[in-house]
């Protein structure tokens, strides 16, 4: 592995958790170096059959909070591949930049303001002059490749909720304050990605838009940074690893008037989890001015015409993944022996019930099997029933599973099953006919 994919110098030698982490994750199939049997593609990954559930879980719990459960706002999945006008109208062509520089000594890259001054290769302080470097990556959409088939790979989601501003509008009735929301892939030719899946080329964003009557902006700014804090509180995640910083004039994107960032206490300090901007009107001005296109609202009550403010809350999936598992980790001892336990809200836990008979003898595998058939519609089963039960009770809490349904030979007798808790290891004994109560009666409303 790369320096790169075991978590970069800074983090791993500051602290252990990244590295405990990133292994875990490896060990365990959540994630993969991507091409790993030809060596390896630089900084990027590839979800395991445990890191594909807990990242559908992650979306799934945002798009729970920010769409299904709101009548003021409606998805969209729109297109990666993008034709050059949208960037241009962005701004994205002219500002999405990086200072690049290139160290004279040892040649390695590096983006000018993560690095003091001093290569982090080789120590040399001599370096060419900053140019900027678009972030974006561009291709040819066809067979021809001239200026007229340049297409883009999005850098965000959400450009597709601008352009689609007016389809949605006409088509869901919605009107001011609502919100347009998108899951999906994006893509950042990072100078220096790093950190595991913190920075990475390739990532998936959940982003939303949130259409505002312009006097309201600050308001709603306000609601938008309180909702999210609330959703990661909702899911588990401590108060002491979070907090709220607030851009300073200089540092805002360009196309942001008011930008929070929620900052998680990662092993290499504070960064960014998430960032909430007022991005004012400014997408949909330049949209306007872009396409010719009326990207305003017709309010007909008042007789009032407007280009909507914007509120967007912007995180990323993986990095909100990985961010979860860091804080999720921990050692303990139960009777005596050290043990690794993910203590994952169930709704994000890539399985949230193990079943296991006892034994691998034949008489119990009927019984297992009904009680994994009951549980699947409910709930994502792992069924295990190698080694020891003490092995697969480690082996389910290094992965998070909040609840172990273990089948024995009582079982076939007295129709109970046992129910072990992840967090407190207590044990309780159940019926078959009470199991879907009894697990029900333990998952947080969600
Ligand atoms: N539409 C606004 C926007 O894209 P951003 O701050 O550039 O804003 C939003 O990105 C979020 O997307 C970040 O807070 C972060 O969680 C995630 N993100 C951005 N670049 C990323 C990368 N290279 N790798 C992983 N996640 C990234």
């Amino acid at each position: 592995m790369t320096d790169d994919e075991q978590g970069g110098s800074t983090a791993s030698s500051t602290d252990g958790l990244m590295e405990k982490v990133v292994n875990l994750c490896k060990r365990r199939g959540f994630v993969f170096p991507s091409a790993e049997i030809y060596g390896g593609f630089r900084s990027t990954y590839d979800y395991g059959p445990l890191g594909v559930n807990m990242l559908r879980n992650v979306k799934d719990a945002w798009w729970r909070s920010m769409v299904k459960m709101r009548d003021d706002v409606v998805g969209l999945d729109a297109a990666i591949l993008s034709p050059a006008a949208i960037w241009a109208a962005s701004g994205h062509l002219e500002n999405f930049t990086d200072p690049l520089v290139d160290c004279r000594k040892c040649k390695e890259r590096w983006r000018a303001d993560r690095i003091d001054g001093v290569c982090p290769n080789c120590g040399s302080t001599d370096f060419t002059e900053p140019r900027s470097f678009n972030l974006m990556f561009k291709t040819h959409a066809g067979p021809v490749e001239d200026e007229g088939t340049v297409a883009y790979l999005r850098p965000e989601t959400a450009q597709g909720m601008f352009t689609n501003f007016a389809n949605v509008l006409t088509t869901t009735r919605k009107k001011p304050p609502f919100g347009i929301a998108q899951v999906g892939k994006s893509f950042r030719n990072e100078i220096t990605p790093q950190n595991f899946v913190f920075r990475t080329r390739e990532f998936e964003q959940m982003e939303m838009e949130y259409f505002v009557p312009p006097a309201e902006a600050s308001k709603w700014f306000e609601y938008w940074l309180a909702e999210r804090l609330a959703w990661y509180r909702d899911l588990g995640m401590p108060d002491d690893l979070l907090r709220v910083r607030h851009h300073e004039a200089d540092e805002l994107s360009h196309y942001s008037a008011q930008t929070a960032d929620i900052e998680f206490l990662f092993p290499w300090g504070w960064d960014e989890l998430e960032g909430v901007a007022n991005r004012g009107d400014f997408d949909l001005q330049a949209h306007i001015k872009g396409s010719g296109e009326r990207l305003e609202y017709f309010d007909q009550a008042s007789g009032e015409r407007y280009v909507p403010h914007v509120i967007e809350p912007a995180l990323g999936a993986t990095r909100a993944m990985m961010v979860f598992l860091l804080a999720a980790y921990a050692e303990d001892e139960v009777a005596g022996e050290a043990r690794t336990v993910l203590h994952l809200d169930w709704r994000l836990a890539p399985y949230q019930v193990a079943v296991l008979p006892l034994s691998r003898k034949e008489e119990l595998a009927g019984l297992s099997r009904r009680v994994l058939s009951m549980l699947q519609p409910h709930y994502m089963c792992d069924y295990d029933t190698t080694q020891s039960i003490g092995r697969r009770y480690r082996r389910q809490d290094e992965v998070g599973t909040p609840w172990c349904v273990t089948i024995d030979f009582d079982s076939l007798e007295d129709g109970a099953v046992t129910v072990r808790d992840r967090d407190t290891t207590e044990q309780v004994r159940c019926p078959v006919d009470g199991l879907l109560a009894e697990l029900a009666s333990r998952a947080a409303p969600g």
